[in-house]
């Protein structure tokens, strides 16, 4: 492969429009939607007869995204000037006879974050729409859903340098490549390692440095400002017979492997440095999953922000991974099944927790430790937001509640108040303050709280709206006051109250 060909490529992938918005146009909503479900033929339907123009697009959108075989003569057409021959070169085609078959699925890939709007395209293995079977157990993934997940929270404050760990595609590092000087990406696989450089490659990303080796073996020395990881997290019974994959196991029993990555990372942090991980937790007996990952976080002595997506029960969470390895329901599928379920009851696991953390090495004494269940979608706004979150964090908890009273805040842009009422009252029996943003939390409010967040309008002081209160409802002004400064706290934390 020569930074030439890669370049001509770059030029062909252009002129044929090869993005996300341009494919999307080309099969429709209801396609792409299927696409996602990952059933390609409406898609197919639609390329049989692109509009003037779209002809390239329709050609490369078939070989890459839908894994079929296309023309020798229409492939050439849409590579003019990489042509096939230097495709096959890039060992992203391969001819056969009259035809030409992709050897890497190749799609756009499209994101917004605090720095604008970007395109890329993302070279991985071929997915299961266009092989036969199960995957390849060295198969390397493209963009999943956990993939922008992580992505999606990744805190982009300009670092020196950033290390992913686990980069397959290199989706991460080239994300984290945008706010670090220099990013290390490392994986246990060489093929992804590869496939990571030619990404990086494609898109013009000069600043990461692809390493071989497991978990933190390649950067035994080193400490960085930000680590990101997209383990290999998936719980996987230790048994003969048993597909090891390696983009997703990573070969340790049950869910050692996320707390060996999260020891890891406290070692690879430096002061202030932050390390923004995904992970599955299990649920073994009586014991809450998610106060198993808070053990974890406690041993390092970082700062810590868990935040719980989602729990699945034992036997869902079998399903969703034999399934994702590319084996479809029958006798394979349940002997897998099998050896799920007796994996998980040897260590007595009912349920298995899904989410992210967001660990910080504090520059004197532990200040951090949330641990919570939240859901809904994941915006490309929740990155800035969690960094907000860190400072309103240190903020507030630099400040006396003293202090805290004399701060002047104001209601953030994004936040509205529901009332509810018996019909014909004059008074709210439900009273709920909702975020636009962030993680749309939702928060109840008695009367004092609801009078005091309306007030906050940059103005008057925290105490003296809490005084004018006071009064209005004939209680004594210092216990007021007290009552409200931990819920001030946590609205300034939550991105409800801005300073
Ligand atoms: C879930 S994939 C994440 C890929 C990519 N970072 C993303 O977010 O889409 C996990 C990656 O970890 C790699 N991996 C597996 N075991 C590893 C190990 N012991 N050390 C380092 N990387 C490992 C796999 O090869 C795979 O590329």
């Amino acid at each position: 492969m020569t930074t030439e060909q890669i370049a001509l490529l770059r030029a062909d992938l252009e002129r044929a429009r090869f993005t996300v918005d341009a494919m999307d146009a080309l099969w429709g909503e209801a396609a792409a939607a299927a696409l996602h479900r990952g059933q390609r033929v409406p898609a197919m339907r639609a390329l049989l007869a692109p509009a003037p123009g779209d002809e390239a697009l329709a050609t490369l959108a078939s070989l890459f995204v839908l894994g079929l075989p296309v023309d020798a003569v229409r492939a050439g057409a849409a590579l003019p000037t990489l042509g096939v021959q230097g495709a096959a070169d890039l060992e992203l085609v391969r001819r056969d006879g009259d035809v030409v078959v992709a050897l890497l699925d190749l799609r756009p890939y499209s994101f917004v974050d605090s720095l604008g709007v970007v395109s890329w395209w993302i070279a991985s293995d071929l997915g299961e729409l266009s092989i036969v079977g199960a995957l390849r157990e060295d198969h390397v993934l493209g963009v999943g859903g956990a993939s922008t997940t992580l992505s999606g929270i990744m805190i982009g404050t300009r670092v020196e340098t950033a290390l992913d760990l686990g980069t397959g595609c290199g989706i991460q590092a080239m994300h984290a490549a945008r706010h670090a000087l220099r990013v290390v990406a490392t994986d246990i696989s060489s093929r992804a390692i590869q496939i990571a450089g030619f990404n990086a490659a494609l898109n013009g990303i000069p600043n990461i440095e692809f390493r071989l080796g497991s978990l933190f073996d390649p950067v035994a020395d080193e400490r960085f400002g930000h680590i990101v990881s997209n383990p290999p997290f998936v719980i996987t019974p230790r048994v003969a017979g048993v597909p090891a994959y390696e983009y997703r196991d990573g070969g340790l029993v049950g869910d050692a492997l996320v707390a060996s990555v999260i020891a890891g990372a406290a070692d690879h942090l430096q002061p202030g440095g932050v390390a923004q991980l995904l992970g599955n937790w299990e649920y073994r007996g009586d014991e809450d999953g998610l106060e198993r990952v808070g053990a974890w976080v406690d041993a390092t002595g970082l700062d810590a922000w868990v935040v719980e997506r989602e729990v699945q029960d034992a036997a869902l969470y079998a399903e969703t991974w034999i399934r994702d390895g590319g084996t479809r329901p029958g006798a394979e599928f349940d002997r897998l099944y099998g050896a799920w379920l007796d994996d998980f009851e040897a260590r007595g696991v009912t349920r298995v927790g899904f989410g992210y953390l967001t660990l910080r090495r504090p520059a004197g004494e532990r200040t951090l430790r949330r641990l919570e269940r939240l859901g809904g979608p994941i915006g490309s706004g929740l990155g800035p937001h969690l960094a907000a979150s860190l400072a309103a964090h240190d903020w507030q908890e630099a400040l006396t509640d003293d202090e805290l009273g004399r701060a002047r805040l104001t209601v953030a842009g994004d936040v509205t108040e529901e009332r509810h009422y018996w019909p014909g009252s004059q008074d709210p029996t439900v009273m709920t303050l909702r975020q636009g943003g962030g993680f749309g939390r939702s928060v109840p409010l008695d009367t004092a709280l609801a009078a005091l967040v309306g007030a906050c309008d940059g103005e008057l002081s925290v105490r003296a709206i809490a005084a004018a209160i006071a009064q209005l409802l004939e209680v004594d002004e210092a216990a007021l006051l007290r009552e409200l400064l931990p819920a001030v706290r946590e609205l300034v934390v939550t991105g409800f109250l801005a300073v």
